[in-house]
């Protein structure tokens, strides 16, 4: 199976997942209290409901178990599509069922897919390109405007993942131990940022996004001149936004997660993106009232832990 098959499989799979958060309206993300309290209650609210729910913890158990012969209900969208299942990118590990796209990623991605790797994370290249205009309307009827099209969150958006199975962050082992997973895959991100590679390294990875895109783009012959005229746009803006990106700082990103059912593939994984509006302006802001910055989880935990042992003291 070829990457840009799959690339259509997990466009349509983004897509499906993002029309159900369309039309919301936007709200930032948040430095300002309000709108980081809403996200805290978000986030505890997913948690909690999550955390209750029977059937979604036994469905969590038996993934645990690789059981590719359960019937997964409720963690289905987060699992492969059926069509991939018994099908390899690359030469790699054919999916099965009770696989996700990130789950054991080295078995099926190859290597360059991976741009760092910690003992217990890996940092990854995402498919999707930042860059809402690469996805227009007179290429796929599909992609509405700023409803469903695939665009990450910012430039050089890209994502932190657990190398163990573990189920998006409601998982009760994401937060195990006071959230040792989630602040080790900052802290990876972190020293990755600051080795010397790190950054070229990032910016080559949205390059190649960006330029696969383009030659998808560009091999429909009846848009072909929508498109030339177009691309030296797309190619100075990314340019201009590469140079700023170079110059951030690790307080310059969002750490974040989307908290189960708002999430699109199933296994932990943290969105890095910037946070600066300047590198978000081709990018979707319509994620933003799902997205649950670190910070967020780390307070309510320590909040609920703080009760919890009041309560006992008590
Ligand atoms: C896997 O799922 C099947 C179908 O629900 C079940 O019969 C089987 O016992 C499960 N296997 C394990 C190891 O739990």
């Amino acid at each position: 199976m070829s990457l840009a098959v799959v690339g259509a499989v997990v466009l349509v799979i983004c897509a499906m997942a993002y029309a159900l958060n369309a039309g919301r309206g936007v709200e930032g993300i948040v430095e300002d209290s309000r709108a980081f309290q809403a996200r805290k209650d978000r986030y505890r609210w997913r948690r909690d409901d999550s955390r209750n729910d029977p059937q979604l913890m036994e469905e969590l158990k038996q993934w645990k178990e690789k059981n590719s012969s359960f019937d997964y209900e409720k963690l289905g969208s987060g699992l492969i599509p059926t069509s991939m299942i018994n099908k390899a990118l690359d030469g790699m590990k054919p999916f099965v069922k009770s696989d996700t796209w990130f789950t054991e990623f080295e078995l099926h991605n190859k290597p360059s897919m991976i741009l760092s790797e910690s003992q217990d994370s890996y940092i990854i290249g995402n498919l999707a390109t930042y860059d809402s205009r690469q996805y227009p309307q007179w290429y796929d009827s599909k992609f509405e405007p700023g409803v469903n099209t695939p665009e990450g969150q910012a430039f050089g958006h890209t994502l932190v993942i657990s190398k163990t199975r573990i189920f998006n962050v409601v998982d009760p082992e994401a937060t195990a131990d006071d959230c040792r997973r989630l602040k080790e895959m900052k802290h990876h991100f972190i020293c990755f940022w600051e080795t010397e590679h790190g950054s070229p390294k990032l910016i080559r990875r949205t390059q190649s996004a960006f330029d696969d895109q383009n030659a998808k783009l560009e091999r429909k012959q009846s848009t072909l001149e929508i498109f030339q005229k177009l691309l030296p746009t797309l190619k100075k803006d990314f340019d201009s936004l590469a140079e700023d990106f170079k110059q951030l700082e690790p307080k310059d990103f969002q750490f974040a997660f989307h908290a189960w059912p708002d999430n699109s593939v199933g296994h932990l994984h943290m969105h890095v993106f910037p946070k600066k509006e300047d590198l978000r302006r081709f990018s979707a802001k319509r994620h933003d009232l799902k997205t649950i910055p670190l910070e967020a989880i780390l307070q309510v935990e320590e909040e609920d832990k703080r009760r919890a042992t009041e309560e006992t003291e008590r």
